[in-house]
């Protein structure tokens, strides 16, 4: 087992948020918690930025594109991000599958990324009406499946967040045993992968503080995944606390 992977890993995720002022406060705000593994995944441009300000955090990517360097106008490429330093990205958000990208898409985005050394926190996560179809185990399974390689190089993580779309960005966050219902079935399904130790499993979907201990008390819940209450310092320290407490 890799030492990270008994600590804590609590992400932000500042989505389409952020300027170079919200990164000034932010990297003076934020209190760097010792004891647990803090990342913010902060817009592209911002990238650089965000990481010479902000201490005590890793700053990581919300997505990258499936091509090489070249004639791809507009791309990001994962050796770019590995060339400024960056060592984390997300892959497959809801937002962004609900934009239009395939799960078979999300897995090459994650074995470019990884083959660079960039590590990765996959996105999985059901929708109301697939949950009240009964079909979450299956909806899971897929989604790992498809964003999963068979191995990855030594160094990298992968980790893979449980975001029930329905409870992102909604106020309505899963209970914590649903949360350990999901993480159970996923730590299942991921069974013989991640052969240098345990695959931290996070939760997201309105997390603040106040209901991040909970989910982080489930045995099978190993971080957070924040959107809307990482876009300050002061919250995201607090979500941090809370869970160290
Ligand atoms: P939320 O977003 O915390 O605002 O619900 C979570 C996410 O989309 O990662």
């Amino acid at each position: 087992m890799n030492e990270q992977s008994n600590r804590l890993l609590i992400a932000g995720n500042w989505k389409a948020n952020g300027s170079l002022a919200m990164i000034e406060d932010w990297g003076a705000g934020f209190k760097a918690p010792e004891g647990l593994d803090a990342l913010v995944f902060a817009p592209a441009p911002y990238l650089r930025h965000a990481a010479d300000r902000i201490a005590g955090a890793a700053v990581g990517a919300q997505d990258l594109d499936d091509v090489d360097d070249g004639a791809h106008t507009g791309c990001v490429t994962a050796r770019m991000l590995a060339d400024i330093g960056c060592r984390w990205t997300l892959a497959g958000h809801s937002e962004r599958r609900q934009a239009g990208e395939s799960g078979v898409l999300v897995g090459a985005k994650l074995a470019r990324a990884a083959a660079a050394g960039i590590s990765v926190v996959l996105c999985v996560g059901e929708s109301q009406a697939e949950r009240e179809a009964g079909r979450l185990e299956e909806v899971l399974r897929s989604q790992l499946d498809e964003g999963l390689p068979a191995a990855w190089p030594a160094g990298v993580e992968i980790a893979i967040a449980y975001e029930p779309v329905w409870a992102i960005g909604t106020g309505l966050a899963a209970s914590a045993a649903d949360a350990q219902q999901a993480g159970a079935w996923i730590r299942s399904c991921l069974a013989g992968r991640g052969a240098d130790g345990k695959i931290r499993i996070l939760y997201g979907g309105s997390v603040k503080a106040g209901n991040a201990a909970g989910f982080v008390g489930q045995p099978d819940i190993d971080g957070l995944l924040i959107g809307g209450a990482s876009l300050e310092a002061g919250s995201f320290s607090a979500i941090c606390a809370e869970v160290l407490a």
